[in-house]
Order: C-alpha cells, then sequence, then structure tokens
C-alpha cells in the first residue's frame, strides 16, 4: 500500500522514549524543516541518571509547545503535514505513553495518519537525513548498521528502509550503559558518554590494559566484564578498599588514564565486531546511530577501518545520533509508505524492549 499524501507533505515526528522531549518536521523522508529537542539532562544530572517519574512529568509539561515550536520553525501548520510518527517502544513507559497520548490527540483533532514507530528503526532512519555528510539512500542498501545507545547495542542487516534483520546484539550491558557506569565509578557525573570521552582526551589509553570481551562463535557484545574490571581497577587504586568504589582520591591524571583506556576497549570491541559484520555478509556499507556514535574514538577508527577495507561509511551528524525526533519522522515517512497507519490502535506495551 502506498499512502501518496504521506510522500508528498512533511511529517511530524515525536520522540519521548527517554529524557529527550523532541518533534521535528521533515520532508520527502530526509529533508529537516525543523528539530526541536528539548533535553531534562540538567534535572536528572541531579539524581546521577534518568529518574522516570521524572522524566514523564517534564515531557508531560512541554511537549506541546515544542510541538508548535518545531510547526512554528517549520512555518507549517497542521494542515500542511501527511502524517504523524511517534515512538511507542522501547523506552521508559510513563515518557512512552506521554509522546502516544499526545500523538493520538492530534490524530484524533486533524485526522491525519498516525503510525508508532520503534525507537531503534528511528536511530537506525537518521542515517538518510539530507543533513548527515554522506546521506544513506534507499538504492544503497542493504547496509550493516550498528546502532549503539544507553538502551542497545545491536548489529542489524539493513534490506530495507523498514527492514532489518539482527545479526548480533549485547550480552549484558549495553555501550552507554557501560559508558554511564564508567563515569559514575570515575566520578564523572552524567551523562557518561560525553563525561567518559571528554576525561579521556587528556589520559593514555595504554596506561591500563582493559579486555575486549569476546563472545565467542557470535556478533554478540558483553560490556559487563570490561564494567568490572574498571572498577577493580579502581578499587586497587583507592586508598579505601571498602564500600562503593570511587575515583574520588585518585589524582586528574589517572582518571583521565583510566577513562582512556576504558573508551579504548569499548570502542575496539564496537569496531572488531562491526567489521566482522561486514566482512561475514559481504555487504560493504556500514552506518552507525545510536548515542554512542557520537562518541569521537568510534567515528573514526571505524571511518578508518572502512576506508582501509573499502567499506563506504556513513554516520549522522552529533544532534542526529542522540535522541532525536527527526530520525522518527523518517522511520514513519517509509513506514506511512508501506503499511496502514495504525492511528488510534497504537499500544507501548507490544513495543517493549526485547
Ligand atoms: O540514543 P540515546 O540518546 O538514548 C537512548 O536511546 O539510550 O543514547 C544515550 C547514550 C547514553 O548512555 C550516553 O552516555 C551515550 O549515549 N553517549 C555517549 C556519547 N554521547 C552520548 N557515549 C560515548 N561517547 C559519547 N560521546
Ligand atoms: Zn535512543
Amino acid at each position: 500500500m502506498t499512502c501518496t499524501s504521506a510522500s508528498e507533505k512533511p511529517i511530524l515526528g515525536i520522540e519521548t522514549s527517554c529524557d529527550e522531549t523532541a518533534v521535528a518536521v521533515v520532508a520527502g523522508g530526509r529533508r529537516v524543516v525543523s528539530s526541536v529537542i528539548a533535553s531534562q539532562e540538567q534535572i536528572h544530572a541531579l539524581f546521577g541518571g534518568v529518574v522516570p517519574e521524572i522524566a514523564s512529568r517534564q515531557h508531560t509539561e512541554i511537549l506541546v509547545s515544542v510541538t508548535e515550536q518545531a510547526l512554528q520553525e517549520a512555518s507549517s501548520t497542521w494542515s500542511d503535514l501527511g502524517g504523524i510518527a511517534v515512538t511507542n517502544g522501547p523506552g521508559l513507559i510513563g515518557s512512552l505513553l506521554v509522546g502516544v497520548s499526545s500523538a493520538k490527540a492530534y490524530h484524533a483533532a486533524t485526522g491525519l495518519p498516525l503510525v508508532g514507530v520503534n525507537h531503534l528503526q528511528a536511530h537506525v532512519s537518521a542515517n538518510f537525513a539530507d543533513v548527515c555528510d554522506i546521506p544513506l539512500h534507499e538504492a544503497d542498501l542493504p547496509a550493516i548498521c550498528l546502532v549503539v545507545s544507553g538502551g542497545h547495542t545491536d548489529l542489524m542487516l539493513l534490506r530495507q528502509p523498514t527492514q532489518y534483520e539482527l545479526l548480533g546484539m549485547t550480552r549484558d550491558d549495553a555501550a552507554g550503559e557501560a559508558f554511564d557506569k564508567a563515569a559514575r565509578v570515575l566520578d564523572l557525573g552524567y551523562p557518561g558518554g560525553p563525561a567518559v570521552s571528554q576525561a579521556a582526551e587528556l589520559g593514555d589509553p595504554a596506561a591500563f590494559a582493559f579486555p575486549r570481551p569476546q563472545v565467542a562463535d557470535t556478533l554478540d557484545f558483553s560490556f559487563s566484564g570490561l564494567k568490572t574490571a574498571l572498577i577493580r581497577q579502581v578499587q586497587q587504586l583507592s586508598p579505601q578498599k571498602q564500600g562503593r568504589p570511587s575515583a574520588k582520591h585518585l589524582d586528574r591524571q589517572t582518571v583521565a588514564d583510566l577513562a582512556a583506556a576504558f573508551q579504548a576497549a569499548a570502542v575496539d570491541t564496537l569496531v572488531r565486531n562491526s567489521m566482522e559484520a561486514v566482512k561475514q555478509t559481504g555487504v560493504a556499507r556500514l552506518a552507525i546511530s545510536g548515542g554512542v556514535a557520537a562518541n569521537q574514538l568510534l567515528r573514526e577508527r571505524l571511518s578508518h577501518q572502512c576506508k582501509l577495507a573499502g567499506v563506504a561509511f556513513h554516520c549522522p551528524p552529533l544532534e542526529l545520533c542522540t535522541d532525536n525526533a527527526v530520525m522518527v519522522a523518517i522511520a514513519g515517512y517509509h513506514m506511512l509508505r508501506t503499511r496502514e497507519p495504525d492511528n488510534l490502535n497504537l499500544d507501548v506495551f507490544s513495543a517493549m524492549p526485547r
């Protein structure tokens, strides 16, 4: 089924799966007309991580004004749009409910077709945006996609914009989760990923030898061993051996070295499995997405390895790696072209984590 109105008119995307309230208007499945992201980072930083109840309340307070701003910046009214796409999972249940309920209300009021988008598919779709250095096109597919976020570390084979096959996933912690936990152990604050990579800039990655865990005969990941190795190292270096491991007594250079060694090990693991997926499938195209894809070392290492292997490399700009609504609108565009809209049947429970 092809919904022509959706392909001609821009799609409004809504993202509220975690702690970013985001709304965007995207035309033709790639042209970013407007993108508004209201981050709750500063609120959750006080607690050292996302507090689900606070996150959903915050979405409730600001989603309407973020939507109005996105429409205003796009110089659009509801009648200019071809459809609405909203993340309906996986994510924090309360946060998802705010986005989905609002999208249903907008659908009921405007009659625009409405689709629910899987958050991981949305991350992958960021690579189609025209603001990417080298945007992915439908004709380029298949491609290998590494989705690395706070909740997921997945290697996928993307056959069509809406059709993918899982090649590998994490057996325990997600890569972003590991970065966040490392930042907590090193007393670097929240969100952990950017804090660890910033501290790592002054550090020596060879100062500590951390493991590069491998799950035999699969493309799966495991980060809990790396996290434990970091905790043990901090414990060993701390004068106080009991209680919660803390880097409070360590000097700045040691913390920087620990951050650099941790980052190098995590990035090595991600690069190794991604290039292995390219080799095993023979698909000479790799795209990355998700919050951890904003990591500079990961971007540089993958870009370099792809160049050496003659593999095309795609990565979204930083603001489209972390949670945003452009990616949701793009995924929604492709869904509206290929299937009936969900309209009021959207269900956040059916899209819960695997
Ligand atoms: O995709 P995202 O915004 O939200 C989820 O869907 O989870 O990803 C957030 C994750 C957090 O764990 C954060 O620490 C990590 O992405 N992250 C990074 C960097 N920027 C964000 N990890 C490593 N290096 C970064 N520069
Ligand atoms: Zn995400």
